[in-house]
């Protein structure tokens, strides 16, 4: 790895920044029995200079509360003096203020004093590994350009192509559509584009929720009501069929509509007319009801909670919205769009995802489907530290679930400077952190495993098939190639594990 041949040639140059010479004397031991070259500097003015000067340190250690500059001060010279530098503070007073102004002034993190020298090392590690990523990333070249798709529904598997041609052949007549499918998978803007394409565009698109409105409101909201036709009914009202009229209305969550409204609605489909709640007169509507659900309606009609009538009148045409996880390489395609839709708004300056990153993201199984996507991408892109994205960026749930493993941090030794070793956070698609050699990892697997239930090169095996399958997302073929097994022996194994 490019990375680790640098590492043996060069060490990770570390400034640690701090007026108090003991801190300076420990940090300085802790990191530099490690292999980091460290320098040091006792206040904010001189270290600022030794930035300035350079090469720039690959990562400052700056104490917050010095004689003279402070902390924070420095860190903002030394970040516009070099927007990329990695500085993590080190405080003895962990104010909500001081943890606020380091991130937002762009620390990588910050670490309280006195110091754990385990954790000191694992969290230089991990700024050293998300840098060496960031850069890593280099050009980024997204897999679409979000100006193609004004429609807003972006997606080229051959099942969205599917959705796609219903769309264009629905368009084009009045006829009843009912979108089905999970929850997220974009229900709602298949029927604003079967609307935006069809004849009724100029007028109204309308969307009722049957789920949100109560039993005993949703006549009034739909047809209206007359003035004193109920309590609270204190002027006459026009309901959504009346204002949608030449329009289009999404009833969505119809599966939650009650049977007595059910009713009602059949005799719009049927007559095409509309009686206001407590009103005696029918007027005429012209309306296309486009039905939206996340429930299973053939099974509410056997149940009897849903009108078979009413069931085969929308049920004309019917588009079922593939899962997320059914639409093969569509994702990466969502989160470029996602990302370009933040840029433009300007609610984050991140335009790449690391390819580590794009990978846990593909194959996560996404129950919330595009609108968890879409929640992740913002959450992420948030708190991401660079123009990337970076598997670290993630929520926690979505790199536990694509079984990306948790940071294993030893037990330091009793002697507060000459810590045990510590292990890195593994992360089996992405490199190694630069500074632990092979030979110290591999000493670390084998007086793990050695010290478990069981002979070490089983356990061993099932580690490195479930990494080579996460290297290669998922593809039994190149994994084996990877390990020097046949694809049969790896697809038992990994049955096994
Ligand atoms: N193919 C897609 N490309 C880009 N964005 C999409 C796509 N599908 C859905 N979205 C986005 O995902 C979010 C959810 O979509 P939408 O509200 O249409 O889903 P839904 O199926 O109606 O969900 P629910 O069942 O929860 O109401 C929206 O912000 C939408 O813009
Ligand atoms: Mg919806």
């Amino acid at each position: 790895m490019a990375f680790m041949s640098d590492v043996a040639v060069k060490p990770p140059a570390i400034l640690v920044i701090d007026d108090d010479a003991e801190i300076r004397y420990s940090l300085s031991r802790v990191l530099s029995s490690h292999g980091y070259q460290v320098t040091e500097a006792p206040s904010g003015e001189q270290g600022i200079a030794l930035v300035k000067a350079g090469p720039a340190p690959d990562l400052v250690f700056l104490d917050v509360r010095m004689s003279g500059m402070s902390g924070i001060e420095a860190l903002q010279h030394i970040r516009s003096a070099n927007p990329k530098q990695l500085v993590v503070l080190m405080t003895a007073f962990g104010t909500a203020q001081t943890a606020i102004e380091a991130m937002k002034y762009g620390a990588f993190d910050y670490v309280m004093k006195p110091f754990d020298p385990a954790k000191v090392l694992s969290l230089a590690q991990n700024a050293l590994k998300a840098h060496a990523d960031l850069r890593a990333v280099g050009d980024y070249k997204p897999t679409i350009n979000a100006d193609d798709y004004r429609e807003g529904i972006v997606g080229s598997s051959p099942v969205m192509q599917d959705v796609f041609k219903i769309i264009g052949q629905v368009t084009a007549s009045d006829v009843t559509v009912m979108i089905t499918g999970e929850s997220g998978t974009g229900k709602e803007l298949v029927a604003r584009s079967i609307w935006k394409h069809s004849h009724r565009s100029g007028k109204a698109f309308i969307a009722v929720n049957c789920a949100a409105i109560p039993d005993n409101l949703i006549e009034s909201e739909l047809f209206g009501h007359e003035k004193g036709s109920f309590t609270g009914a204190t002027v006459q009202r026009i309901g959504k069929f009346e204002l949608c009229d030449g329009g289009t209305i999404f009833l969505d969550e119809i599966g939650d509509m009650a049977l007595a409204t059910q009713t009602k609605i059949l005799r719009v489909l049927q007559q095409g007319e509309i009686q206001r709640v407590g009103g005696t007169e029918t007027h005429r509507v012209d309306v296309r009801i486009i039905a939206a659900t996340n429930k299973d309606l053939e099974a509410m009609v056997k149940a009897k909670s849903f009108r078979e009538d009413l069931y085969y009148r929308l049920n004309v045409v019917r588009i079922k919205m593939p899962a997320l996880r059914e639409r093969g390489d569509d994702t990466p395609q969502i989160v470029d769009f996602c990302l370009q839709n933040l840029l433009k708004q300007r609610k984050t300056r991140v335009s790449k995802v690391s390819p580590e990153a794009m990978a846990v993201l593909v194959r996560h199984r996404w129950p919330g489907n595009v609108r968890e996507l879409e929640n992740v991408i913002y959450r992420s892109a948030v708190i991401a530290q660079g123009d990337a994205i970076l598997v670290k960026d993630l929520p926690e749930e979505i790199r536990e679930a694509v079984g990306v493993i948790a940071p294993l941090v030893a037990t330091p030794s009793a002697d507060p400077v000459v810590p045990a070793p510590v292990a890195v956070p593994v992360v089996p698609i992405a490199p190694a952190a630069p500074v632990l050699t092979l030979e110290a990892a591999l000493d670390f697997v084998f007086t793990e495993l050695a010290g478990a239930d069981g002979p070490v090169l089983p356990q061993l095996e099932r580690a490195m098939i479930k990494r080579a399958l996460a290297a290669e997302a998922g593809d039994e073929t190149k994994a084996a190639k990877r390990l020097g097994l046949t694809k049969a022996v790896l697809h038992k194994r990994s049955r096994e594990a």
